[in-house]
């Protein structure tokens, strides 16, 4: 049973590497951006209210995440276990998901952070050319994730919970040096 959140500033590699091992482990990949991105592309009420946040590289608030990231974690096919990329990203984000994890009698077993630079982080970003990819977008990105998502580095691993891996390698050093850190955690 593996339960993981992603951390990690935009374009770390979060999506990459949860990709990758909830294939390997065969549980699901939750990330709350695809989440969202499909429900712009669908043109569903959360998807019209999403849009014009993501656009802008800030969050989606609080009151259109946290039902659906509950009612995500409530369904059949998560029971066991879930891949969490991008959520939470807030420390208020962070005590929902505990509370969350606790009615549903769950619990997290790693939180690993994929360290990169800002510099590598742009160029990677504009190569790939999603919407919320132009230079100030990712920099705006970027801002957020300091004040808002960085503080959750501490939050974690002051519980013990925090794995660091170092995102700035190919993508297969680096799903190595994450499955060895998991192991030896
Ligand atoms: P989200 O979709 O989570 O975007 P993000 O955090 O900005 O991160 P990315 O998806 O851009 O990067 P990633 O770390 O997944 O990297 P990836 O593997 O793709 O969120 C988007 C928006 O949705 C937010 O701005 C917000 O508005 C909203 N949102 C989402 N969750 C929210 C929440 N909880 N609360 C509020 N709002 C929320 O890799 C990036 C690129 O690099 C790819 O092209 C990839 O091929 C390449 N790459 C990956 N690894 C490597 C490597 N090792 N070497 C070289 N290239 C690599
Ligand atoms: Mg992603």
């Amino acid at each position: 049973m593996t339960r993981l959140i992603f951390l990690g500033p935009p374009g770390a590699g979060k999506g990459t590497q949860a990709q990758a091992l909830a294939h390997a482990h065969t549980i699901p990949h939750v990330s709350t951006g695809d989440i969202l991105r499909g429900a712009v592309a669908q043109q569903t009420d959360l998807g019209l209210k999403a849009k014009a946040f993501m656009d802008e590289g800030e969050l989606v608030p609080d009151s259109l995440m946290l039902d659906l990231v509950r009612d995500r974690l409530s369904q059949s096919d998560v029971a066991e276990g879930w891949l969490l990329d991008g959520f939470p990203r807030t420390v208020n984000q962070a005590t929902f998901l505990d509370q969350v994890l606790n009615d549903i009698r769950q619990s997290c077993d790693y939180v690993i952070n994929l360290d990169v630079p800002d510099d590598i982080i742009v160029t990677r970003l504009l190569n790939r050319g999603r919407t919320d990819d132009n230079e100030s977008v990712i920099r705006h990105r970027l801002e957020v994730y300091r004040e808002q998502t960085a503080p959750l580095i501490d939050f974690y691993r002051q519980r013990q919970q925090l794995v660091s891996v170092n995102g700035n390698q190919p993508v297969e050093a680096v799903s190595r040096d994450l499955q060895q850190a998991i192991q030896s955690a």
